[in-house]
């Protein structure tokens, strides 16, 4: 593992999840230009460091974020129109491009404030969780300016039209359970439980074949923007894709496990992967 030397953010990994949490506590981790340089620097290493299996987006302190900082983002930089441009380009590489089309699984953890901005990361990662006393807060409304990068658009894109307008139009904030209602995040848990049931998301996904586990949220992202010939065609080489580049052989391994060993039921539960203690002492019968 490389160390994660950063100030604005840390970087913890244990048992294959990386943590990765905005570290700025004491201004609710609003997004300094500094905190999206190293965002992007230590997303770009977490892609290829091998110890780090899921990535979990969240914040210290108690908060997720309130957003982009209102005074080193925006009001510093209204002059500078070069050193806004940077900024700009690092926070969408991670908080779009990076986390949009990341080869690991991510996960947003929600607690406390959720704010502006900070919709972007919640809504580029794959799955999100929620306590069910966060408050999340579509504000820009309020400052009088857009849900700008490209968050109404990411807004728009996960959740229904009135629900979109309704909180975007009125800035009004809203709870973890509205959240999950609303289809914002996965799910809510209480607060005392909020990196427990994380957690047990993370070890799920952790016992998926990695290589299918990544075409699959691929095709469920590209195929909403396809025409259904589109999507059957890229489905039907996607698939040709996928068992090309899987080391773990799931589809053979998978009907092997189901069809002859009756050791496996893919309703309810991912075949063995070579590594597993079962799946290895399956290999050898
Ligand atoms: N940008 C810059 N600084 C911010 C900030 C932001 N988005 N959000 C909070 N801060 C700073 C505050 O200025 C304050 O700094 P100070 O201690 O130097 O005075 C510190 O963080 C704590 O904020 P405070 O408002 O006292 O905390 P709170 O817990 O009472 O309230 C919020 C938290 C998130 C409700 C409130 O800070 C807020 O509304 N922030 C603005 C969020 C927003 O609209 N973001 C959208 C940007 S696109």
């Amino acid at each position: 593992m490389g160390t994660y030397d950063y100030k604005n953010v840390k970087v913890e990994i244990r048992d294959g999840i990386a943590w990765v949490i905005l570290n700025r506590p004491e201004k609710r981790n609003a997004m300094s230009p500094k905190l999206h340089f190293e965002m992007d620097d230590a997303l770009e290493r977490l892609e290829f460091d091998d110890e780090a299996k899921v990535i979990v987006i969240t914040g210290a302190g108690g908060n997720f974020s309130a957003g982009q900082d209102l005074k080193e983002f925006f009001r510093e930089l209204d002059t500078n129109p070069s050193a806004r441009r940077k900024a700009a380009q690092a926070a969408n590489r991670w908080r779009w491009e990076r986390l949009y089309n990341y080869d690991k699984p991510t996960i947003a953890m929600i607690h406390g404030y959720c704010v502006g901005g900070a919709f972007m990361q919640l809504l580029a990662t794959d799955f999100a969780v929620a306590a069910e006393d966060a408050t999340f807060s579509l504000s820009e409304v309020n400052w009088g300016i857009l849900p700008g990068a490209l968050v109404a658009k990411v807004v728009a894109d996960a959740v229904l039209p009135r629900h979109a307008l309704y909180y975007a139009c009125l800035g009004e904030p809203f709870d973890g359970k509205e959240a999950a209602r609303i289809g914002m995040v996965n799910f809510a848990v209480p607060l005392a439980k909020l990196e427990q049931a994380t957690t047990e998301l993370a070890h799920k996904l952790m016992k998926k074949s990695p290589n299918t586990l990544r075409a699959t949220k691929q095709a469920v992202r590209h195929v909403r923007n396809m025409d259904f010939g589109q999507a059957y065609d890229y489905l039907m080489e996607k698939s040709k894709a996928i068992k090309l580049g899987d080391r773990e052989d799931s589809y053979n391994t998978g009907l092997r496990q189901f069809l002859d060993e009756k050791s496996y039921k893919p309703t309810y539960e991912p075949f063995r992967l070579r590594g597993d203690k079962a799946g290895a002492s399956a290999e050898k019968k």
